[in-house]
């Protein structure tokens, strides 16, 4: 992107020898600048890649806990209270029927790219057309070669806070809501470990000779179990707790950066234009 665009005034500057400001050097200075702060962006979007990714690991992998701690605990009624004489087919249909965490792998999935690809978009897209606007300046001021003011005032494109560079800020910034959404995640599961004790732990109340009570628990544990890992896993209400407010704070960063770079490359332009 832009590459053509910079080597096509690079042949036309080139051509012209005789000139008080090294124009071909300045051009050079000013693709390097803009690839330097190109590839600045590119690291921090890998580096939220890299870092959103773990934490999408975390949340799977405590999922796939989260659903073994689930049956364990179950097949556990068999030993801890053998004198109630609950068999085991009674705790493997009781297993089959407690919804899988492990089922919303897919949806974090889907959360974590849809994040990535939204900041990335957010950031990288004003970042392009900033430097097509660079680019466009750098033209304009060769147009203007001769005039004192464009050769006095051109250098000044190539200045840290025209750099697009600084919108990487805007990107890293993205991170701690998603980590804020695993961590809540996290806690919630761990809420739901001590949910599912409870739970089970209300079978301490049936005596060995009272069948209808042992009944009565083995038709309520699913309804009681899933219930607890809906609202657990109640996904649907994380995002708009954390990532809904990640996505305009980055674009709030890109933004100002924006009209930052926007006003101070304006108003070397305007120094030709009125020279
Ligand atoms: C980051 O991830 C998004 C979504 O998968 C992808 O579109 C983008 O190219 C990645 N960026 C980098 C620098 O790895
Ligand atoms: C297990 O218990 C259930 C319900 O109490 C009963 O219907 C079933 O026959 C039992 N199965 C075995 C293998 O004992
Ligand atoms: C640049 O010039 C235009 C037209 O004269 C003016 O409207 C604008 O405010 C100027 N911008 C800056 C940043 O100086």
């Amino acid at each position: 992107m832009g590459k053509y665009c910079v080597l096509t005034l690079i042949v036309i500057i080139s051509a012209t020898t005789t000139l008080a400001l090294d124009w071909y050097a300045l051009t050079q200075a000013n693709y390097a600048a803009i690839q330097n702060g190109l590839s600045q962006l590119n690291d921090a979007a890998s580096q939220m890649n890299q870092s959103i990714t773990e934490q999408q690991n975390r949340v799977q992998s405590a999922m796939d806990e989260l659903d073994d701690y689930v049956r364990q605990s179950i097949y556990g009624l068999l030993y801890q209270y053998q004198s109630l004489n609950v068999n085991l087919t009674t705790i493997q249909n009781l297993i089959q029927v407690v919804y899988k965490v492990g089922g919303y792998k897919w949806y974090v999935s889907m959360l974590a790219d849809d994040y990535k690809k939204t900041v990335t978009n957010n950031v990288m897209i004003p970042a392009q057309s900033t430097v097509q606007n660079i680019l466009s300046a750098m033209t304009n001021f060769y147009a203007n070669q001769w005039q004192s003011c464009s050769q006095q005032y051109a250098p000044q494109l190539v200045q840290p806070q025209l750099s697009v560079g600084r919108l990487k800020l805007c990107i890293t910034a993205a991170i701690p809501y998603f980590k804020a959404l695993a961590d809540t995640t996290l806690s919630l599961f761990s809420y739901g470990k001590t949910g599912l004790t409870t739970l089970l732990g209300f079978l301490d109340q049936c005596s060995p000779s009272s069948s209808s009570c042992v009944q009565k628990f083995l038709n309520d544990a699913p309804n009681l179990m899933n219930n607890l890992v809906m609202s657990i896993t109640n996904l649907q209400s994380l995002p708009n707790m954390f990532m809904q407010p990640g996505v305009p704070a980055v674009k709030e960063c890109t933004d100002l950066i924006m009209a930052d770079i926007q006003q101070t490359l304006q108003s070397l332009v305007n120094k030709t234009t009125n020279c």
